[in-house]
């Protein structure tokens, strides 16, 4: 069993578009095993997106994720790693598969309404980045 971390960004929240997620997450046998709603500070949204300090995009996209509340929850499901990233679909929405999420309801290529980790090393970082040991059921 694999787990990955997923964020509902602040404009899925503000879309009142959180339900669709898990929803979409439930139909695809995606179990839900910790979740909880945060508004994130500008140093709690860069120590997460570090990796991508050096990126043109890291001001504004921290600026972004500090906006309004998330929802992070953490997945787990065989290979769910990968089955996460093809419901969201391709992170550029205009690049994004017929039936994802993005493709749905992404309206940039920053608002993107969902986060997903990449790897089993990311995901590992990003859970524990949010989430205790005493938080995560199953
Ligand atoms: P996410 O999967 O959360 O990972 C990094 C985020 O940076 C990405 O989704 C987008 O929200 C945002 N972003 C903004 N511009 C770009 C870009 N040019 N390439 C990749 N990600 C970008």
């Amino acid at each position: 069993m694999e787990k990955t971390l997923s964020i509902i960004k602040p404009d899925g929240v503000s879309r009142n578009i959180i339900g669709e997620v898990i929803r979409r997450l439930e139909e695809n046998s995606i179990k839900i095993i910790a979740m909880k709603m945060l508004h994130l500070t500008k140093a709690q949204a860069e120590g997460f997106y570090a990796v991508h300090k050096e990126r043109p995009f890291f001001g504004s996209l921290t600026e972004f994720m500090t906006s309004g509340p998330v929802v992070v929850m953490v997945l787990e499901g065989e290979n769910v790693i990968q089955k996460y990233r093809e419901l969201m679909g391709a992170t550029n929405y205009k690049e994004a598969a017929e039936g994802t999420i993005r493709k749905d309801f992404a309206t940039d290529i920053e608002k993107n309404v969902v986060h997903g980790s990449d790897s089993p090393e990311t995901a590992a970082f990003e859970i524990s980045y949010f989430f205790n040991n005493f938080e995560i059921v199953g």
